[in-house]
C-alpha cells in the first residue's frame, strides 16, 4: 500500500516493512524511515521521526537564506543533489550548457499508480499478471485494485531539469525497488555524469556493509565491513557486473546473525559497470547509494529527451539473513524470472566441456551422452568447439557454421540422434565476441569494439561486439536465429568471456564515447528479449567465464547462470552460500566435475561434490564414459535423489545454517558464537507447505578426536513430526587405507592388486540416522549425529567423516 498524504508525507507499506520520507520546507525530500512494519494513521504520526534543526553546523552550508536552522550537509536525504551543500557522495551529477555542475532539485509533484510504468531502454521487475501472456500466474491480488507505483517528480527551476523518483512496492515479497528518470526540459544538451538508482541516508553509523567479492573462478565471498567515517565502495569497471564484486550488497545493524537481527539486502537489474557506496558523514550519518558506474559514463541528452537509471531492488528483514534472503528467492522467482521456465523444474544435464573440451566430434558426444542417458541424464549439452575452425580459443568466434569435420551431419543430425536416446539437445554460443582470427572479423574489422589504428589490449584472444551499432545487433539476432531453428534445441548456454578494454565505439561520434558502456548493456538487453520471444521454449542458460556476469539483468531474460567455472566442492559450498544471499538456487547451475578438481586439482569424494551441486540448477561436467562402474552406479543414484528433490531444492524456502569460511572472506561469523562455524557448512531447504525438507551437512577439514557433531534444520513446522533420514551407502575399503590390515588375516598392501581385489568385493557399511521427531526438536535441539571415526575402530555405528565429509539428509512430514 502506498500513501501520499497531502504531498507532505508519503508512507509505503509491504506486508512486513514501512519506508517513509517526506518534503522539508525548502522542498527536499528527507528520508524518515525504513524498517519493520509501523502504523501511520494520519501524517502527524511521523512528527518524531522527522529530525529537528535549530542551527546549521559550524562550516557549514545552508540552503538559502530564508531558513538557517539547517544544512543538507547533514540531514537524511531521499536524493541528493550535487552542489548545495551536502558533501557526501551524490544522486546526481551534470554538466548544464553553462558549464556549471550544480543541481537543484525540490519537489513539486507526485502520483500514484496502479501498475508498474514500463520502462524504456532497460528490464525492470514486473508484476506477473501484466506479463504472464496466458499463463496462470495471477496470485498478485492487487494488481488492479491497489496503487503500486509512486512517481515523486521533482524539478531544478535554474535549469529546467526535471527528475522523476520511481517506487515500486511488492507487498507480499517485502520488496521495494526505486529508480529514475530524468528529462531534459531546458533547450539546451547537457552531459549526464551520474545518475543512481538508489539512496538511502540513515542517522547512525551502527552497520556493516557487506560485499560479495572474487575473481574468476573464485566468485562470491562474502566481506563484511563494520562502516566507520569514510567511504566505502564496491563495484565494476569489467563493463559487465563481474565476479570481482557482485552488484547484490547487504546493509546490517551490527550484531545480526542468519536468523536475527536487522537486514536489508540490496540489488540492481543491470548487467554492466555499477557502484555500490556506503560512506559515513563527518556528523555519522551513512549513506548508501547504488547504480550504473559513473566512472568511464557521460550521457548526452538533447532538449526533450531522458535518461533512465535501472531499478534497484531492496528489502528488510528483522529475522537475519535467512529473513532478507528469503524476500529475495521470492521476488527473483516471482517478479524477475520470465517466460516458461518461471516456476519449472529444471532438467538434470550434462555438459561436455569437462569432458572434451575442444576436442569434440560426433561419435565422441553420442557416447558421452548415451552414457548420461544411462545414468538418468535429462538434457545433453555441446559446449564450445562446435563451429568453424574452433579447435582452441584462438579462433572462430563469430562464424556460427557447423564444423562439418566434427559434426559431418550437422547440428539437426547430431540432435536427432540424441533426441532419439531420449535426451534433451543443449548448445553453447559466445555470440558477444568476435575473433581477430574469424570470416566475421575478416568481414567486418570496424563491427570489434576498438579504437583504430591504436594498439588493443587483449583477452582470450578475442574482442567485443560493438552493440551500440544496431547492425551488428540485428546481425547477432539473426545469425542466432539461423542456430538455434537449425536443429531441435531445447537448451542454450550464451558465454561472454572477456572484460572490457580500449572502449569505443567507430558507430558513435566522439563526444558519445562516454555511452559505449551502458548503450553496449541496452543493445544486448534488446537481443536477449529478441531472441526469447522468438524461442520461448528454449531454456537460456547465461554465462561469462562463470560467474562475472551474475546479475538481476540477465535473469531478467534467463532463468539461471552458470555460477562458476570452479566445481571443487569445498570452493562451491561457500561461492553456492554467496549467491543465496541474493539469489535463489533455481537460478544458479552447479555441475558435479572429476576429480582431481580441474580449478584446483583438489580431490574430492563423489558423495561431496554432488551434495554441493544438488543445491542449485543441477547437472554433470565429466566423462562419464572413463568412469567406473561403482561411480556409476553412485551417480545413477545421484541423478535419482535429485529428481526425486528437486522440487523443494529449486521452488523451497532455503536456509543457511553454519559456514565454511573461505580463507578469502572476511566476516563477523565468530560473534555468531556457534560450534563448528568456520569449519562446517549447514544448509537446507524446505517445501512451501512445509511438508518435506532436505538438508546438507559438509566439513572442510577432519579435526581429531572431534566425535561428535550435529545437524540443525531450520524453518520446519514446529508442529508437525517428520521422519529424518539419510541414505543408506556404503564405501570403499580403500578409503581406509592400510588401515585394512587390521580386519584382514593377510597383510595387504596398500594400492597393490589384491588390495583393489578386496576392495571390488568388500565396502564399509556407512552408518543410518532415523529418527521420528517434531520440528520444534528438530529446530531448537537439532539432530546428534552418529559417533565420527576417532582412529579407534570402526563399524555402521560409526560416522566416516573425513576432510570435506558430508551429507544430505531428508525429512518427511507425516
Ligand atoms: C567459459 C565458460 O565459463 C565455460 O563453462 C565454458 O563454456 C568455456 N567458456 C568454453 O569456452
Amino acid at each position: 500500500m502506498i500513501r501520499n498524504f497531502d504531498n507532505e508525507v508519503f508512507v509505503l507499506d509491504t506486508d512486513n516493512t514501512t519506508y517513509i520520507f517526506r518534503v522539508i520546507k525548502t522542498g527536499q525530500l528527507e528520508h524518515l524511515y525504513y524498517g519493520g512494519k509501523i502504523t501511520v494513521e494520519e501524517k502527524e504520526d511521523v512528527n518524531c521521526l522527522c529530525e529537528q534543526h535549530a542551527f546549521a553546523p559550524g562550516c557549514s552550508a545552508t540552503y538559502n537564506n530564508d531558513d538557517k536552522s539547517f544544512t543538507l550537509d547533514d540531514i537524511r536525504l531521499e536524493m541528493s543533489s550535487f552542489g548545495k551543500g551536502d558533501l557526501r557522495e551524490p544522486f546526481i551529477e551534470m554538466v548544464h550548457a553553462d558549464g556549471s555542475r550544480t543541481c537543484d532539485f525540490v519537489f513539486e509533484s507526485a502520483k500514484l499508480l496502479k501498475a508498474k510504468s514500463e520502462m524504456k531502454t532497460l528490464p525492470g521487475a514486473y508484476f506477473p499478471d501484466e506479463n504472464s501472456k496466458g499463463e496462470d500466474y495471477s496470485n498478485f491480488e492487487s494488481i488492479g485494485k491497489e496503487d503500486v507505483e509512486l512517481q515523486v517528480v521533482l524539478v531544478d527551476k535554474s535549469y529546467n531539469q526535471k527528475l522523476t523518483l520511481i517506487y515500486d512496492v511488492f507487498a507480499h515479497e517485502d520488496v521495494i525497488t526505486k529508480r529514475a528518470v530524468l528529462t531534459n526540459e531546458s533547450d539546451e544538451e547537457i552531459r549526464l555524469l551520474r545518475l543512481m538508482s538508489n539512496q538511502l541516508d540513515f542517522g547512525s553509523n551502527d552497520y556493516t556493509f557487506t560485499t560479495f567479492n572474487g575473481a574468476w573462478a573464485r566468485e562470491m565471498q562474502r566481506n563484511d565491513r563494520r562502516v566507520t567515517s569514510g567511504k566505502y565502495l564496491s563495484g565494476s569497471q569489467d563493463g559487465v557486473s563481474s565476479s570481482k564484486a557482485n552488484p547484490f550488497v547487504m546493509l546490517y545493524k551490527n550484531g545480526a546473525t542468519e536468523n536475527t537481527g536487522e537486514c536489508m539486502g540490496i540489488n540492481l537489474i543491470y548487467s554492466g559497470n555499477h557502484l555500490e557506496i556506503c560512506e559515513v558523514s563527518s556528523f555519522y550519518k551513512t549513506r548508501f547509494l547504488t547504480g550504473i558506474n559513473p566512472t568511464g559514463f557521460e550521457f548526452l541528452i538533447k532538449s526533450g529527451e531522458s535518461f533512465e537509471s535501472p531499478e534497484s531492488v531492496m528489502t528488510y528483514s528483522d529475522k537475519g539473513f535467512n529473513g532478507m534472503s528469503h524476500n529475495m528467492h521470492n521476488f527473483v522467482r516471482e517478479h524477475i524470472v520470465r517466460g516458461k521456465w518461471k516456476n519449472k523444474l529444471r532438467p538434470v544435464l550434462l555438459n561436455s566441456w569437462e569432458a572434451a573440451y575442444f576436442d569434440i566430434n560426433e561419435s565422441k558426444l553420442l557416447k558421452l551422452a548415451k552414457a548420461g542417458k544411462d545414468v538418468g541424464i535429462e538434457l545433453f549439452v555441446m559446449d564450445d568447439g562446435w563451429f568453424g575452425n574452433r579447435n582452441d580459443d584462438t579462433s572462430s568466434l563469430g562464424d556460427w557454421y557447423v564444423n562439418k569435420k566434427k559434426l559431418p551431419g550437422g547440428l539437426n543430425a547430431l540432435a536427432s540422434k540424441v533426441k532419439k536416446m531420449g535426451l534433451d539437445f543443449g548448445i553453447w554460443v559466445e555470440p558477444e565476441m568476435v575473433s581477430v582470427n574469424s570470416d566475421l572479423y575478416r568481414n567486418h574489422p570496424d563491427w570489434a569494439m576498438e579504437i583504430k589504428g591504436k594498439p588493443h589490449s587483449e583477452g582470450r584472444n578475442q574482442r567485443i561486439l560493438d552493440l551500440c551499432n544496431p547492425e551488428v545487433c540485428e546481425y547477432i539476432v539473426k545469425a542466432m536465429k539461423e542456430v538455434f531453428s537449425s536443429a531441435d534445441i531445447s537448451y542454450v548456454k550464451w558465454d561472454m568471456n572477456r572484460i572490457f578494454t580500449d572502449v569505443y565505439s567507430a558507430y558513435l561520434p566522439a563526444e558519445k564515447q562516454g555511452e559505449v558502456y551502458h548503450r553496449y548493456v541496452m543493445g544486448l538487453y534488446k537481443i536477449m528479449g529478441e531472441l526469447t520471444k522468438e524461442f520461448p521454449e528454449i531454456l537460456f542458460e547465461g554465462c561469462s567465464s562463470g560467474g562475472n556476469r551474475f546479475d538481476l539483468g540477465i535473469l531478467s531474460f534467463f532463468p539461471q547462470i552458470w555460477a562458476s567455472d570452479d566445481t571443487d566442492a569445498l570452493y562451491r559450498v561457500s561461492a553456492q552460500t554467496g549467491y543465496s544471499y541474493g539469489y535463489p538456487l533455481s537460478t544458479f547451475g552447479c555441475h558435479v566435475s572429476a576429480s582431481p578438481n580441474h580449478q584446483t586439482l583438489r580431490k574430492s569424494p563423489l558423495q561431496a561434490r554432488f551434495n554441493v551441486a544438488t543445491f542449485g540448477s543441477f547437472g554433470y561436467e565429466l566423462n562419464l564414459c572413463d568412469l567406473k562402474k561403482e561411480e556409476l552406479s553412485e551417480i545413477k543414484n545421484q541423478v535419482e535423489t535429485y529428481k526425486n528433490w528437486r522440487d523443494v531444492i529449486l521452488f523451497g524456502d532455503f536456509y543457511r545454517g553454519r559456514r565454511i569460511v573461505m580463507h578469502g572472506e572476511h566476516t563477523d561469523y565468530r560473534n555468531e558464537d556457534v560450534f563448528g562455524h568456520g569449519n562446517i557448512n549447514e544448509w537446507t531447504c524446505v517445501s512451501k507447505d512445509k511438508k518435506s525438507a532436505v538438508g546438507m551437512i559438509m566439513q572442510a577439514l577432519v579435526e581429531p578426536n572431534k566425535q561428535y557433531e550435529f545437524y540443525k534444520p531450520t524453518g520446519l513446522d514446529e508442529k508437525i513430526k517428520y521422519h529424518f533420514t539419510n541414505e543408506g551407502k556404503r564405501y570403499n575399503i580403500k578409503n581406509f587405507g592400510d588401515l585394512v590390515n587390521t580386519a584382514s588375516p593377510i597383510h595387504v598392501k596398500q594400492d597393490s592388486l589384491l588390495h583393489n581385489i578386496i576392495a571390488r568385493h568388500v565396502t564399509m557399511p556407512g552408518e543410518r540416522e532415523d529418527y521420528v521427531a517434531r520440528g520444534d526438536i528438530l529446530v531448537r535441539g537439532g539432530v546428534s549425529l552418529k559417533q565420527a571415526f576417532g582412529g579407534t575402530g570402526y563399524d555402521e555405528s560409526v560416522r566416516y567423516f573425513q576432510d570435506l565429509g558430508s551429507r544430505l539428509y531428508f525429512m518427511e512430514g507425516e
